[in-house]
Protein backbone atom coordinates (compact mmCIF):
# COMPACT_ATOMS: atom_id res chain seq x y z
CA UNK A 1 0.00 0.00 0.00
CA UNK A 2 1.93 3.32 -1.30
CA UNK A 3 1.89 6.40 1.21
CA UNK A 4 -1.45 8.74 0.43
CA UNK A 5 -0.63 12.34 -1.04
CA UNK A 6 -2.81 13.46 1.38
CA UNK A 7 -0.15 13.48 4.14
CA UNK A 8 3.60 13.95 2.24
CA UNK A 9 4.43 15.61 -0.96
CA UNK A 10 7.95 14.30 -2.15
CA UNK A 11 10.70 16.79 -3.14
CA UNK A 12 13.89 16.90 -3.81
CA UNK A 13 13.91 13.31 -2.99
CA UNK A 14 13.06 13.84 0.02
CA UNK A 15 9.24 13.32 2.02
CA UNK A 16 7.90 16.24 3.49
CA UNK A 17 4.75 16.50 5.71
CA UNK A 18 2.02 17.80 3.88
CA UNK A 19 0.46 21.21 3.90
CA UNK A 20 3.33 22.29 6.46
CA UNK A 21 6.05 23.59 4.05
CA UNK A 22 6.61 24.32 0.81
CA UNK A 23 8.69 23.55 -2.05
CA UNK A 24 9.61 26.94 -2.65
CA UNK A 25 10.67 27.49 1.03
CA UNK A 26 12.77 24.17 1.53
CA UNK A 27 14.51 25.68 -1.62
CA UNK A 28 14.91 29.41 0.05
CA UNK A 29 16.58 27.07 3.01
CA UNK A 30 19.84 26.56 1.23
CA UNK A 31 20.64 30.37 1.68
CA UNK A 32 19.00 30.82 5.03
CA UNK A 33 21.87 33.12 6.72
CA UNK A 34 23.59 31.16 9.89
CA UNK A 35 24.96 32.68 12.53
CA UNK A 36 27.76 31.33 14.52
CA UNK A 37 25.82 31.64 17.27
CA UNK A 38 23.35 29.43 15.98
CA UNK A 39 22.22 26.26 17.32
CA UNK A 40 20.60 23.07 14.90
CA UNK A 41 19.30 20.05 16.64
CA UNK A 42 19.31 17.23 13.70
CA UNK A 43 17.44 13.84 14.13
CA UNK A 44 15.41 11.68 11.61
CA UNK A 45 11.62 11.90 13.31
CA UNK A 46 11.16 9.55 16.50
CA UNK A 47 14.69 9.92 17.66
CA UNK A 48 14.38 11.83 20.60
CA UNK A 49 14.18 15.34 18.96
CA UNK A 50 11.45 17.01 21.47
CA UNK A 51 13.94 15.71 24.26
CA UNK A 52 16.96 17.54 23.09
CA UNK A 53 14.85 20.77 22.04
CA UNK A 54 13.75 20.67 25.92
CA UNK A 55 17.30 20.22 26.86
CA UNK A 56 18.80 22.84 24.75
CA UNK A 57 16.19 25.35 26.07
CA UNK A 58 16.46 24.54 29.52
CA UNK A 59 20.50 24.77 28.80
CA UNK A 60 20.01 28.20 27.22
CA UNK A 61 17.00 29.81 29.29
CA UNK A 62 17.07 30.54 32.83
CA UNK A 63 13.57 31.41 33.12
CA UNK A 64 12.73 27.63 31.62
CA UNK A 65 14.54 26.19 34.60
CA UNK A 66 13.62 28.28 37.30
CA UNK A 67 9.84 28.26 35.89
CA UNK A 68 9.55 32.25 35.39
CA UNK A 69 8.60 31.98 31.68
CA UNK A 70 5.97 29.71 29.70
CA UNK A 71 6.82 29.50 26.59
CA UNK A 72 6.41 26.36 24.67
CA UNK A 73 9.46 24.59 23.18
CA UNK A 74 7.94 25.10 19.59
CA UNK A 75 9.04 28.86 19.96
CA UNK A 76 11.73 27.84 22.07
CA UNK A 77 13.73 25.58 19.41
CA UNK A 78 11.09 26.13 16.46
CA UNK A 79 11.59 24.12 13.01
CA UNK A 80 13.35 25.08 10.63
CA UNK A 81 11.66 23.45 7.45
CA UNK A 82 7.96 23.80 8.91
CA UNK A 83 7.28 27.20 10.17
CA UNK A 84 4.50 26.27 12.37
CA UNK A 85 3.88 29.98 13.93
CA UNK A 86 4.68 31.53 10.79
CA UNK A 87 8.04 33.86 12.86
CA UNK A 88 10.34 35.67 11.08
CA UNK A 89 13.65 33.81 11.62
CA UNK A 90 15.54 36.54 10.67
CA UNK A 91 13.99 38.82 13.82
CA UNK A 92 14.71 36.13 16.27
CA UNK A 93 17.61 37.44 18.86
CA UNK A 94 20.89 35.48 18.96
CA UNK A 95 21.67 33.05 19.75
CA UNK A 96 18.51 31.04 18.07
CA UNK A 97 18.05 27.54 18.23
CA UNK A 98 16.10 25.66 15.83
CA UNK A 99 15.36 21.65 15.11
CA UNK A 100 14.89 19.79 11.82
CA UNK A 101 14.94 16.53 10.36
CA UNK A 102 16.86 17.76 6.83
CA UNK A 103 19.00 15.65 5.57
CA UNK A 104 22.81 16.50 5.69
CA UNK A 105 22.30 17.65 1.73
CA UNK A 106 19.94 19.95 2.07
CA UNK A 107 20.96 22.12 5.08
CA UNK A 108 21.57 25.63 4.70
CA UNK A 109 24.67 26.16 2.80
CA UNK A 110 26.29 28.32 6.01
CA UNK A 111 25.99 25.28 8.55
CA UNK A 112 27.71 22.92 5.75
CA UNK A 113 30.65 25.47 5.75
CA UNK A 114 31.26 25.57 9.41
CA UNK A 115 28.76 28.82 10.61
CA UNK A 116 26.76 27.56 13.89
CA UNK A 117 26.76 24.44 15.48
CA UNK A 118 24.85 21.61 14.88
CA UNK A 119 24.03 18.54 17.34
CA UNK A 120 22.68 15.12 15.34
CA UNK A 121 21.16 13.07 17.47
CA UNK A 122 20.29 8.74 16.27
CA UNK A 123 18.51 6.19 17.65
CA UNK A 124 18.60 2.53 17.25
CA UNK A 125 15.72 2.16 13.83
CA UNK A 126 13.33 -0.36 15.08
CA UNK A 127 12.66 1.70 18.01
CA UNK A 128 11.96 4.70 15.59
CA UNK A 129 9.93 2.57 13.27
CA UNK A 130 7.88 1.77 16.09
CA UNK A 131 7.41 4.93 17.76
CA UNK A 132 6.32 6.64 14.39
CA UNK A 133 4.09 4.04 14.00
CA UNK A 134 2.52 4.87 17.53
CA UNK A 135 2.90 8.68 16.41
CA UNK A 136 1.14 8.08 13.24
CA UNK A 137 -2.08 7.83 14.85
CA UNK A 138 -1.61 11.18 17.38
CA UNK A 139 -0.65 13.39 14.24
CA UNK A 140 -2.83 14.54 12.56
CA UNK A 141 -0.34 14.94 9.92
CA UNK A 142 0.98 11.26 9.57
CA UNK A 143 -1.35 9.12 7.56
CA UNK A 144 -2.74 6.62 10.01
CA UNK A 145 -2.45 2.86 9.24
CA UNK A 146 -3.05 -0.12 11.20
CA UNK A 147 -1.01 -2.29 10.33
CA UNK A 148 2.02 -2.33 11.63
CA UNK A 149 3.45 -4.84 8.51
CA UNK A 150 2.00 -1.52 6.12
CA UNK A 151 4.13 1.22 7.85
CA UNK A 152 7.36 -0.97 8.37
CA UNK A 153 7.61 -1.79 4.62
CA UNK A 154 6.99 2.08 4.16
CA UNK A 155 9.69 2.55 6.48
CA UNK A 156 12.27 0.20 4.79
CA UNK A 157 11.57 1.51 1.48
CA UNK A 158 12.13 5.12 2.92
CA UNK A 159 8.54 6.15 1.95
CA UNK A 160 8.02 7.97 5.61
CA UNK A 161 8.40 11.50 6.73
CA UNK A 162 12.18 12.25 6.84
CA UNK A 163 12.91 9.27 3.99
CA UNK A 164 15.23 6.34 4.34
CA UNK A 165 16.49 5.99 7.82
CA UNK A 166 19.75 4.40 6.59
CA UNK A 167 20.10 7.62 4.43
CA UNK A 168 20.09 10.30 7.03
CA UNK A 169 21.82 8.51 9.21
CA UNK A 170 24.36 7.72 6.72
CA UNK A 171 24.54 11.13 5.48
CA UNK A 172 24.91 12.30 9.08
CA UNK A 173 27.15 10.22 10.38
CA UNK A 174 29.85 10.82 7.53
CA UNK A 175 30.29 14.27 9.12
CA UNK A 176 30.98 13.44 12.25
CA UNK A 177 34.49 14.20 12.64
CA UNK A 178 33.27 18.13 11.71
CA UNK A 179 33.94 20.00 14.84
CA UNK A 180 31.19 21.99 14.46
CA UNK A 181 28.95 18.71 14.77
CA UNK A 182 28.09 16.53 18.11
CA UNK A 183 26.60 13.07 17.24
CA UNK A 184 24.34 11.74 20.32
CA UNK A 185 22.72 8.42 20.59
CA UNK A 186 19.03 8.32 22.04
CA UNK A 187 20.11 5.32 24.06
CA UNK A 188 22.99 7.50 25.88
CA UNK A 189 21.01 10.06 26.76
CA UNK A 190 18.70 7.14 28.29
CA UNK A 191 21.77 5.10 29.84
CA UNK A 192 23.39 8.53 31.61
CA UNK A 193 21.52 11.92 30.78
CA UNK A 194 23.69 13.91 33.21
CA UNK A 195 27.10 12.80 31.15
CA UNK A 196 24.72 13.52 27.81
CA UNK A 197 23.73 17.16 29.42
CA UNK A 198 27.43 17.80 30.42
CA UNK A 199 28.43 16.62 26.47
CA UNK A 200 25.73 19.03 24.97
CA UNK A 201 27.13 22.08 27.39
CA UNK A 202 30.91 21.55 26.85
CA UNK A 203 30.28 21.48 23.17
CA UNK A 204 27.91 24.68 23.12
CA UNK A 205 30.81 26.28 25.53
CA UNK A 206 27.94 26.81 28.10
CA UNK A 207 29.09 26.95 32.12
CA UNK A 208 26.36 25.80 33.75
CA UNK A 209 26.54 25.52 37.85
CA UNK A 210 26.12 21.92 39.35
CA UNK A 211 22.99 22.49 40.77
CA UNK A 212 21.73 24.04 36.97
CA UNK A 213 23.12 20.91 35.75
CA UNK A 214 20.81 18.77 37.84
CA UNK A 215 17.45 21.39 37.21
CA UNK A 216 18.07 20.44 33.60
CA UNK A 217 18.53 16.62 34.30
CA UNK A 218 15.72 16.82 36.59
CA UNK A 219 13.08 18.56 34.02
CA UNK A 220 14.22 16.56 30.81
CA UNK A 221 13.38 12.99 32.70
CA UNK A 222 10.36 11.52 31.22
CA UNK A 223 8.11 11.85 34.06
CA UNK A 224 8.52 15.44 34.40
CA UNK A 225 8.57 16.19 30.89
CA UNK A 226 5.39 14.30 30.66
CA UNK A 227 3.65 16.37 32.52
CA UNK A 228 5.42 20.16 31.66
CA UNK A 229 3.20 21.24 29.18
CA UNK A 230 5.63 23.88 27.67
CA UNK A 231 7.64 20.54 26.85
CA UNK A 232 4.86 17.45 25.93
CA UNK A 233 3.76 19.41 23.28
CA UNK A 234 0.16 19.62 24.68
CA UNK A 235 -0.64 22.83 23.79
CA UNK A 236 -0.71 22.33 19.96
CA UNK A 237 -3.39 22.58 18.34
CA UNK A 238 -5.96 19.83 18.05
CA UNK A 239 -5.39 20.11 13.89
CA UNK A 240 -1.69 18.23 14.40
CA UNK A 241 -2.06 16.27 17.68
CA UNK A 242 -4.93 14.39 19.05
CA UNK A 243 -3.99 13.52 22.69
CA UNK A 244 -7.13 11.34 23.07
CA UNK A 245 -5.33 8.41 20.46
CA UNK A 246 -1.88 8.83 23.02
CA UNK A 247 0.78 10.89 23.84
CA UNK A 248 3.70 12.96 22.32
CA UNK A 249 5.33 11.33 25.14
CA UNK A 250 4.90 7.65 25.13
CA UNK A 251 6.93 5.23 26.56
CA UNK A 252 10.38 6.94 26.56
CA UNK A 253 12.70 3.66 26.51
CA UNK A 254 14.82 1.27 24.85
CA UNK A 255 13.54 -2.00 23.18
CA UNK A 256 10.37 -1.10 23.22
CA UNK A 257 9.83 -2.44 19.47
CA UNK A 258 10.34 -5.92 21.02
CA UNK A 259 6.54 -5.23 21.95
CA UNK A 260 5.56 -4.07 17.94
CA UNK A 261 7.66 -6.39 15.63
CA UNK A 262 7.04 -9.87 15.65
CA UNK A 263 10.12 -12.23 14.98
CA UNK A 264 9.27 -12.78 11.47
CA UNK A 265 8.60 -8.91 11.07
CA UNK A 266 12.45 -8.50 12.69
CA UNK A 267 13.83 -10.62 10.58
CA UNK A 268 12.71 -9.17 7.59
CA UNK A 269 14.04 -6.19 9.15
CA UNK A 270 17.37 -7.38 9.51
CA UNK A 271 17.81 -8.90 5.91
CA UNK A 272 16.95 -5.41 4.56
CA UNK A 273 19.00 -2.98 7.03
CA UNK A 274 21.54 -5.57 8.39
CA UNK A 275 24.34 -4.90 5.79
CA UNK A 276 24.01 -1.16 5.17
CA UNK A 277 24.06 -0.73 9.32
CA UNK A 278 27.32 -2.71 9.69
CA UNK A 279 28.81 -0.19 7.67
CA UNK A 280 27.98 2.71 9.83
CA UNK A 281 30.78 4.27 12.48
CA UNK A 282 27.93 3.68 15.35
CA UNK A 283 26.96 1.09 17.85
CA UNK A 284 23.50 0.36 18.84
CA UNK A 285 22.21 -0.54 21.75
CA UNK A 286 18.53 -2.34 21.14
CA UNK A 287 17.62 -3.26 24.82
CA UNK A 288 17.55 -1.12 27.80
CA UNK A 289 19.41 -3.81 29.96
CA UNK A 290 22.15 -4.14 27.14
CA UNK A 291 25.79 -2.11 27.51
CA UNK A 292 26.43 0.45 24.77
P1 LIG B 1 8.55 6.51 22.09
O1 LIG B 1 7.43 6.66 21.10
O2 LIG B 1 9.37 5.28 21.82
O3 LIG B 1 8.11 6.59 23.49
P2 LIG B 1 10.71 12.78 18.60
O4 LIG B 1 10.66 13.89 19.56
O5 LIG B 1 11.94 12.75 17.75
O6 LIG B 1 9.45 12.66 17.83
O7 LIG B 1 10.86 11.43 19.46
C1 LIG B 1 9.82 10.98 20.28
C2 LIG B 1 10.32 9.81 21.09
O8 LIG B 1 11.22 10.30 22.10
C3 LIG B 1 9.18 9.10 21.81
O9 LIG B 1 9.57 7.72 21.86
C4 LIG B 1 9.22 9.77 23.17
O10 LIG B 1 8.61 9.05 24.19
C5 LIG B 1 10.74 9.86 23.37
N1 LIG B 1 11.09 10.85 24.42
C6 LIG B 1 10.70 12.14 24.51
N2 LIG B 1 11.14 12.69 25.66
C7 LIG B 1 11.82 11.72 26.32
C8 LIG B 1 12.50 11.66 27.58
N3 LIG B 1 12.55 12.71 28.41
N4 LIG B 1 13.09 10.50 27.92
C9 LIG B 1 13.05 9.42 27.11
N5 LIG B 1 12.41 9.41 25.91
C10 LIG B 1 11.80 10.55 25.52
Amino acid sequence: MEPSDKYMFKHRECYFVQDMTTPEYIDSLENFEIRDSDVFLVTFPKSGTIWTQNILSLIYHEGHRNGTEDMDLLDRVPWLEYNIRNVDYVKRPSPRLFASHLPYCLLPKGLKNGRGKIIYVARNPKDVLVSYYHFSKVSQKLEEVEDFEVIMERFLAGKVIGNLWLDHVEGWSAQMDNTNILFLMYEEMKKDLRSAVLKICNFLGKRLSEEEIDDVVDMASFGKMSADRRANYTTLSSDLLDFSKGSFLRKGTIGDWKNTMTVAQNERFDSVFRKRMEKLPIKFCWDINDKL
